[in-house]
């Protein structure tokens, strides 16, 4: 798919249909793009290159757009191998190019690539570079994803190169139905969600520029309606929900919990909760469950007792959102067990480690199979989560 951004700004990125997990842990059914652009200047800049699995790719669409000229600068906003997998191929095509990063990229490249012999020249916050008609401004990204990322922000054409931020699953010709968020909002939280105040710092240097289009390291270029991209960023990196609703989230052995589950998403409709999302996190994406637990402003957790805590489904999905900093909202518990209920007390424990979330009461348990005495209880969470 052909992607045009301006006359002198070139997109020569790929898409990678094939990757069966990207990160060896997130499931891409539309694939991923690794993005890479060419400035053509007086100089010419190359900012960041692809993963090696689209080397070969990214080389004819680079050798097509230079015709014949050579890389002067390659910027290196992300050391991460999706992005930087091809710098030794490029250093072997332009030995004579310069490499630039901050001090933290060049302590940490040689970790990847031997770099003796080629130059490098290294930026600092608010430096820039003049490719001619273009000047590349350089702002510190640090741990929005790594601490070495930097991004750039072209003043000729008002373009901000992001790195990950602004990045979405999904092959460039991919089409979503829910638009740019669903795939962007994964990515968010089970790539960066950890780093909401990196990437709020990251924020506030943005606004301070006049931006026209933001071109990421994955998926589309932004170029219209760039307040809806900026403030779904701020919001994410705030840990603030989205949306109100409720995701119950259950790990269920026989499915007896898992009916618990469903049964406590209809009582929760019956109260005229805005959106009711159920999820078995057994069979579903994890990194969509997480996706949707940041998103609305409630969860329910529904576990069976397992070994003496709670499914390891379960165990697995609250470690998620607890690395990923899940913060800032309201949970109700339930469990299951048949002669030592433990689930409840092993979910409790990990959500008190979490940044103001509150639990709200009743918990409930169940022994086995729900039952009609359970109902009541059951009705009293409702009560509580529906009016939290
Ligand atoms: Fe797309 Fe953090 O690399």
């Amino acid at each position: 798919m052909e992607v045009k951004i301006s006359n002198d700004v070139k997109y020569i990125g790929v898409d990678d249909r094939t990757i069966d997990l990207f990160e060896s842990q997130y499931v891409v059914p539309e694939g991923v793009t690794y993005n890479s652009y060419l400035i053509l200047d007086e100089k010419v800049a190359l900012m960041d290159t692809v993963d090696v699995r689209g080397m070969e790719e990214w080389e004819k669409n680079l050798m097509a757009e230079l015709g014949g000229r050579s890389v002067d600068y390659l910027v290196v906003s992300h050391l991460e191998p999706d992005h930087a997998g091809s710098i030794g191929r490029l250093m072997e095509l332009f030995p004579e190019v310069t490499l630039v990063g901050n001090a933290k990229t060049f302590a940490m490249l040689p970790q990847f690539f031997d770099v003796s012999g080629i130059k490098q020249q290294t930026v600092a916050e608010g430096e820039s570079l003049s490719l001619g008609k273009h000047t590349l401004n350089f702002y510190m990204a640090p741990m929005v994803h790594w601490p070495e990322v930097m991004v750039t922000y072209e003043s000729t054409e008002k373009i901000l190169f992001s790195a990950d931020g602004f990045g979405k699953f999904g092959a460039m010709d991919a089409e979503d139905d829910e638009g740019w968020a669903c795939e962007a909002r994964r990515y968010y939280f089970n790539i960066v969600g950890k780093y909401g105040a990196p990437v709020q710092a990251l924020l506030k240097k943005a606004a301070t520029l006049d931006i026209e289009k933001i071109c990421p390291l994955h998926g589309p270029i932004l170029d219209e309606n760039l307040g809806y991209y900026i403030g779904l960023y701020d919001t994410w990196s705030s840990y603030r929900p989205e949306n109100k609703g409720v995701l119950v989230a259950y790990a269920s052995i026989h499915g007896n919990t898992g009916k618990a589950a469903e049964k406590f998403a209809e009582m929760l409709r019956e109260r005229g909760v805005e959106k009711v999302v159920v999820s078995d996190l057994a069979r579903e994406d994890m990194a969509e469950v997480i996706e949707d637990a940041f998103r609305y402003d409630r969860m329910v957790v529904a576990g069976a007792s397992y070994d003496g805590g709670v499914f390891p489904c379960m165990q697995d999905f609250l470690h998620h959102l607890q690395s990923k900093a899940y913060q800032n909202r309201t949970v109700g518990i339930i469990e299951n067990g048949s002669w030592a209920p433990c689930a409840a007390k092993t979910m409790k424990a990990v959500l008190d480690t979490m940044k103001n979330v509150t639990i709200v009461e009743p918990s409930v348990t169940i022994k086995s199979t729900m039952k009609e005495t359970d109902v009541p209880v059951m009705e009293a969470l409702a009560d509580a989560i529906a009016g939290a």
